[in-house]
């Protein structure tokens, strides 16, 4: 970044300069890094609703053109021409790959895609009817105890088998998640399969029957992925950069970035949207929830909607909208009562003041579920399949960060209100 302008800052009579930075694109951003130093105060942004954590080449989002791209390029574009595998590639490299390079990438995932059989025991020790997520976070987090060859993560080569390991196997362990919550046998990976088509044939076959791989879900299936893999400073996307700044293990980093997306104000939204559509069940219930909504006394919102970056349409969300016409329309599904009450709430939000004013329009996680549910997959599952197809997004993130010879531990500070310096007192004095 060229450091061309800067900003004057009055703290106190004292006058402070600041550094402007200029990005490729997006908000220049005043580099702070000096300020405590010079004058003796911190920011304060909860939330870091105005602050960068870092400065990174992967992911871009204009939040008011609602554009996304991964490594510069356009996410509708690599969404309708590319494949989950390539968008991979450009995350993790940077560029997109050869014809060679693709063929070797997607040899050496191919061959990590089988977990250690010693893993299987881990599942047994959790409820039948335990979150697939909670179950993700364990068995993810579990890896830190197998993997000892690439836990020098100062090593280049060792990060590289790593990434390699997590892109492969986060499907097999999703799709063990959920075999293990409908008590069937865990069904093993197939090598001749695409990404996509082996994590639904994970899912879906049973050891009874054969089982085809629809290639037009399959595809549906790899798209959604696509639009998933990464989005920037996200809060599981820092959550993995802060654990990783501290020089941790790389798998447990992946289980803390699980942990963070299964909240319902991130990754945990899809559930959650599918769910508030289903309650709501029918069109002429929509205006109730939408008044409850805007009730500043109701704690509901309606998921799926708003977010922290994008004061536009998420260009996700209009490519999931098509894909979820294609979908049921593949699977013969019509008058799908979810789908419906869907577009009509986007419909009546987006022409209402309160949705309007605060600029709140539908995200990646309002169309997912209703896609996911026609496939075939329980709510449970939505997040798990989110936590997937972000991995290599949390990875890059993560590489990106160990390798940056700037790179420290993240440690905020803090406006402290709590109690002056007080002494003990004994009980009795109490
Ligand atoms: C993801 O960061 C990412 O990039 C995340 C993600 C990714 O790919 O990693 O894009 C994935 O997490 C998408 C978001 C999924 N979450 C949901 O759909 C849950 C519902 N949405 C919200 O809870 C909310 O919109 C957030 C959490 C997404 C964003 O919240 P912000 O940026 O902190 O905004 P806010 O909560 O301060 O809301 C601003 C105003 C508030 O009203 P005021 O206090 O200004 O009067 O908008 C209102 C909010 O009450 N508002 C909503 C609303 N979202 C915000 N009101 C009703 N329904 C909503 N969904």
């Amino acid at each position: 970044m060229a450091e061309s302008k800067s900003a004057k800052l009055l703290v106190e009579g004292k006058e402070i300069e600041l550094p402007i930075l200029s990005p490729t694109a997006g908000p220049d951003v005043m580099d702070i890094r000096k300020l405590y130093g010079q004058a003796d105060v911190f920011t304060y942004d909860p939330g870091f609703t105005s602050t960068a954590s870092c400065d990174s080449t992967i992911t871009f989002i204009d939040g008011d053109k609602g554009e996304l791209w991964y490594r510069g390029y356009p996410i509708e574009q690599l969404a309708d021409q590319s494949n989950y595998l390539e968008v991979c590639y450009l995350l993790l490299y940077g560029e997109l790959p050869t014809a060679a390079q693709m063929k070797d990438f997607e040899t050496r995932v191919t061959r990590h895609t089988m977990v250690h059989e010693q893993m299987h025991n881990f599942f047994r020790g959790f409820r039948r009817d335990a979150h697939p997520m909670a179950t993700m976070v364990g068995v993810v987090g579990a890896m830190s105890a197998f993997y000892h060859d690439s836990t020098d993560i100062s090593d280049p080569q060792q990060r590289e088998i790593a990434s390699i390991r997590l892109i492969a196997k986060l499907p097999t362990i999703a799709a063990m998640a959920y075999k293990y919550s409908i008590g069937q046998p865990f069904v093993y990976p197939r090598n001749d399969l695409s990404y996509a088509a082996n994590f639904l044939h994970m899912c879906f076959s049973v050891p009874a029957e054969q089982y085809r791989v629809e290639p037009a879900l399959a595809k549906a299936m790899d798209r959604i992925m696509t639009l998933h893999a990464d989005h920037e400073q996200n809060a599981s996307t820092s959550t993995v950069r802060l654990a990783g700044s501290s020089g941790a293990n790389p798998f447990a980093c992946i289980a803390a970035g699980i942990a963070c997306l299964w909240g319902p104000a991130h990754g945990g939204a899809n559930q959650a949207c599918l769910e508030m559509l289903r309650e709501i069940g029918s069109v002429d219930r929509i205006p109730e929830y939408i008044a409850r909504a805007k009730d500043k006394d109701d704690p509901f919102r309606l998921m799926g909607f708003g977010h922290r970056v994008y004061k536009n349409f998420d260009p996700r969300a209009k490519v999931m909208k098509e894909s979820a016409d294609e979908v049921l329309e593949l699977l013969g599904i019509h008058d799908n009562p979810t789908l419906q009450v869907a577009k009509e709430l986007e419909k009546i939000a987006l022409e209402d003041d309160y949705f309007v004013s605060k600029k709140l329009y539908p995200n990646v996680d309002f169309y997912s579920g209703i896609i996911l549910e026609a496939m075939g997959f329980p709510t449970a599952m939505f997040t798990p399949i989110f936590a997937l197809s972000r991995t290599v997004g949390w990875i890059a993130q993560w590489k990106e960060m160990i390798s940056d010879p700037q790179n420290k531990i993240g440690r905020p500070r803090q406006l402290y209100v709590g109690s002056p310096r007080r002494d003990y007192q004994d009980m009795g004095e109490r």
